[in-house]
């Protein structure tokens, strides 16, 4: 058994640690994902993960917050759920190094590309906080972001749902699931699956995006061994 792919960024929303409580980080849930990417670890790929922060804090603007506060609040986030994630994979033995875009020496290395790409190279998961450092960009951006930056050959999008459909399954019974999507389809439809900013970088610099569900317990080992599972975005 060959993995598809060598290198890749997992895209986890800050709502997929949550569990059901929709909240906080649920350890349980946490051990769940991350002896999934132990097992594709232990395969060889090199793994950088970009992680949101949506269980802790979302983005108030519409509630008269200050946009760029709120966002730079959510980076704050996603750096809780970095060192969360950190720990319970080092408890598995998983090597790890966490990176921020902001800079917080004492709690976790500074993003400096090369490193991290030596730090993959020496078999270790990097895990990629704060987003890019600048407020009006999600960590779907991020992914897409460092996706280019280091070279990863795709963006494995892990998700509540088990992949992109036209309207919202849970309501509307018709919703059509899609099994490819080319990049423009996604902005022209206006899918919900990524932001603008994230599909544009990701079409203008190739990376494909495989969008899946993380309720499936061997999916992230599905997506790496190139199954046919969710839904893939590219030309
Ligand atoms: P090599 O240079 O390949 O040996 O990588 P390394 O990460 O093992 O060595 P390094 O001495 O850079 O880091 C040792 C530990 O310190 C790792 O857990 C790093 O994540 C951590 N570390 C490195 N730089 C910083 C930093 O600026 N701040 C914090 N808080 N930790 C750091």
């Amino acid at each position: 058994m060959k993995p598809k792919y060598k290198r890749v960024i997992i895209k986890l929303s800050g709502e997929a640690l949550a569990g059901s409580a929709g909240h906080g980080i649920d350890t349980p849930t946490v051990q769940a994902i991350c002896s999934q990417i132990k097992e594709v670890f232990d395969l060889g790929v090199e793994i950088a993960i970009v992680v949101g922060g949506g269980n802790f804090w979302r983005g108030r603007s519409g509630e008269g917050m200050d946009k760029s506060t709120a966002d730079y609040m959510g980076m704050l986030a996603t750096c809780i759920n970095a060192l969360g994630l950190q720990d319970v994979l080092e408890e598995m033995e998983v090597p790890v190094r966490v990176q921020t875009a902001i800079e917080m020496k004492q709690i976790a290395e500074p993003y400096i590309r090369r490193k991290a790409v030596r730090h993959l190279e020496k078999r270790r998961v990097v895990i990629f906080a704060c987003g890019t450092g600048n407020p009006f960009f999600t960590t779907d951006t991020t992914a897409a972001l460092r996706a280019a930056e280091i070279d990863a050959e795709i963006i494995l999008l892990a998700k509540s749902i088990d992949a992109v459909y036209d309207s919202d399954p849970l309501t509307n019974s018709e919703a059509i699931r899609y099994s490819e999507l080319s990049y423009i389809d996604v902005l022209n439809q206006g899918l919900k699956v990524m932001d603008s900013t994230a599909t544009s970088l990701c079409m203008d610099n190739h990376i494909p995006i495989l969008v899946f569900g993380l309720n499936e317990p061997k999916n992230i080992l599905r997506a790496i061994m190139g199954e046919k599972i969710g839904t893939i975005i590219q030309e």
